[in-house]
C-alpha cells in the first residue's frame, strides 16, 4: 500500500487528478471506477482543467461509478447520475454512450444488481477504482456489516450515513433509504484503486482501514488485502494514524 501524506484538500486534489491522468495518458482507452461526495469533487475539477488546457483526452475512456440511490430519478440533482454529468462528464469529451452508473430508477432491485455486476465485469473491471471513504470506514455504500458482500447489491444506508449525506437534501426525510452498490469484491478487482481522504473527521476510518484488523465492520480494511492501492489523505485524515 502506497500512503501518500498531502497538506490539504487542494494537494490532495491535484495528486489525485495527476494519478488519473497517468493512468489516461498510459492507457487511452482506461475503464475508469468513479466515486461520488464532496472529496472527489476537487479531483474532478483538476481534471477537467487539464482537459480545457489540452492535456487530456478522455475520447476512448470509459467509466463505471460505485453506487447510485436506489428511487430517486436522474434528474433528480441528487443523484449520482446528475452529480458525475455536473462534475466532470459534460465538462469533458467523454461519449455520451461511455459512461456507466447502477440505474437507481429500476424497481426491480434483484435485476438491477445482476445487470450492473455483469455490465462491469463484461467490461474486464475498472483499470483504475477511485475511492472516497466513509466516517465509518464504508466505500461505496458497502456499510459495517457482519460480512462483506461481494457483489453489486441494494443496500439499506446506515444512519451514520443518511446523518452525513442529509445536508444535501431539503430534510432528512428526503434522504433515500436504499442505493445499489458495488460489492467490495467488484471493487476489489479493479487493477488499481486509489482512495482519497481529507479532514478531521475521516481521521477514524482512515486510521481503523488501513491499520486495523480486516473486518468488515471496517469495509474499507479489505482493501489491506489489495495488491496496487494508493492512499492519498491531508494531514488532518492522518491525525489520528
Ligand atoms: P464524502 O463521502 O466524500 O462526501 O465525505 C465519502 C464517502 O462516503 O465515500
Amino acid at each position: 500500500m502506497n500512503i501518500i501524506e498531502v497538506k490539504n484538500y487542494e494537494e490532495m486534489s491535484v495528486k489525485a487528478a495527476e494519478i488519473i491522468s497517468g493512468q489516461i495518458k498510459e492507457k487511452p482507452d482506461s475503464i475508469l471506477g468513479l466515486a461520488t461526495g464532496s472529496t472527489p469533487v476537487g479531483t474532478y475539477k483538476k481534471l477537467v482543467e487539464m482537459y480545457q488546457a489540452g492535456n487530456l483526452d478522455f475520447s476512448k475512456v470509459r467509466t463505471v461509478n460505485l453506487d447510485e440511490y436506489r428511487g430517486l430519478p436522474k434528474e433528480s440533482d441528487q443523484s449520482y447520475y446528475y452529480f458525475m454529468q455536473e462534475n466532470l462528464f459534460k465538462h469533458v469529451n467523454l461519449p455520451k454512450d461511455a459512461s456507466f452508473l447502477p440505474d437507481g430508477t429500476n424497481p426491480d432491485a434483484a435485476e438491477e444488481c445482476k445487470r450492473y455486476e455483469h455490465l462491469v465485469a463484461d467490461m474486464g473491471y475498472a483499470d483504475l477504482q477511485l475511492l472516497g471513504i466513509g466516517r465509518n470506514g464504508h466505500i461505496g455504500f458497502n456499510e459495517p456489516a457482519d460480512v462483506f458482500k461481494a457483489e453489486t447489491h441494494c443496500v439499506r444506508l446506515t444512519q451514520s450515513t443518511i446523518d452525513a449525506n442529509k445536508r444535501f437534501f431539503a430534510s432528512e426525510d428526503d434522504v433515500p433509504r436504499e442505493a445499489y452498490t458495488m460489492g467490495v469484491g467488484t471493487i476489489m478487482k479493479a487493477k488499481k484503486i486509489l482512495i482519497i481522504a481529507s479532514g478531521g473527521d475521516k481521521a477514524w476510518a482512515v486510521k481503523n482501514s488501513f491499520y486495523g484488523p480486516i473486518t468488515p465492520r471496517v469495509p474499507a480494511s479489505i482493501l489491506q488485502l489489495h495488491p496496487n492501492v494508493t492512499v492519498i489523505a491531508d494531514k488532518d485524515a492522518m491525525s489520528e494514524w
